[in-house]
């Protein structure tokens, strides 16, 4: 297994050297993105296993998808800053508050939205270790956006998980035809992104949308279909509706 990252790693390190200023598409369908290009990306630990994504919103707080710390033990919950690798190097720092959208519903993922408060504050004073500002509005569809993630690069029961960290460009969907193609199934508020042969998957969950090449935190990868990259968009809580909700939560604590 050893052996095999490594060759994955050298093989992905040699295809994508080339593009390495140009996320595109592994998380499924996509390529390798050095943490220096998404510096707000964190890895979501519970004991030494990589569960989730997250991003930083400033030195203490991380933003993640509630449903990945759902029921989850503070003391186990840790995440990695800084580093492109999901289990080694970068800044790792314990969490010791998590704080759950009080109207997180496990069941329609409504307000899949969570906050994790670091033991210690992340050193920001380095170009691989960043806050991303939140989006004031969402995306209007056509939107580029770009998803990150250590998540499966492949559907069941094919999945594989990359020790290095990949991106995809997608492109933002209108909600309300979103919302027909999963009739009405859907969580609210949500954002829709899709694009032929790519999606995020299964542990990229938690992670960031941006907007991209001008990036602003858009959504939090929620969920998506069964099987990821299909014909229906993968959803992503959209995080400009819960601006108020995160400053007011962070605010209360101090
Ligand atoms: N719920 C998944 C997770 O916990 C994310 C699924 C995203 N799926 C998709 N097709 N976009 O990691």
């Amino acid at each position: 297994m050893f052996l095999k990252s490594i060759f994955f790693l050298i093989a992905v390190g040699l295809s994508s050297a080339n593009e390495l200023r140009r996320p595109e598409g592994r998380i499924i369908g996509g390529t390798y993105v050095p943490i220096e290009d998404v510096p707000w990306q964190v890895a979501l630990l519970v004991g030494t296993s990589h569960i989730c994504g997250g991003s930083i919103y400033n030195k203490w707080t991380i933003l993640t998808a509630a449903h990945c710390v759902y029921g989850e033990i503070t003391e186990h919950v840790s995440i990695r800053a800084g580093s492109s690798l999901k289990n080694f190097g970068g800044q790792h720092v314990n969490v010791s508050k998590i704080i759950i959208h009080e109207e997180f519903n496990k069941e329609t993922l409504d307000n899949d939205i969570a906050l994790l408060i670091l033991e210690k504050p992340l050193d920001t004073n380095n170009t691989l270790i960043k806050p991303i500002e939140l989006a004031q509005e969402p995306p209007s569809p056509g939107t580029n956006v770009l998803v990150t993630g250590w998540g499966s690069m492949y559907s069941k029961p094919l999945d594989f998980y990359p020790q290095i960290l990949l991106g995809v460009n997608l492109t933002v969907v209108d909600t309300a035809s979103c919302r027909e193609k999963y009739n009405l199934e859907l969580p609210k508020p949500v954002v829709c992104a899709h694009q032929s042969g790519k999606d995020s998957c299964q542990g990229d969950s938690g992670g960031p949308l941006v907007t991209w090449p001008n990036p602003k935190l858009v959504g939090i990868v929620s969920g998506g279909p069964h099987n990821c990259a299909t014909t229906y968009p993968g959803f992503y809580t959209d995080v400009a509706s819960f601006r108020d909700w995160i400053l007011k939560t962070i605010n209360k604590l101090y």
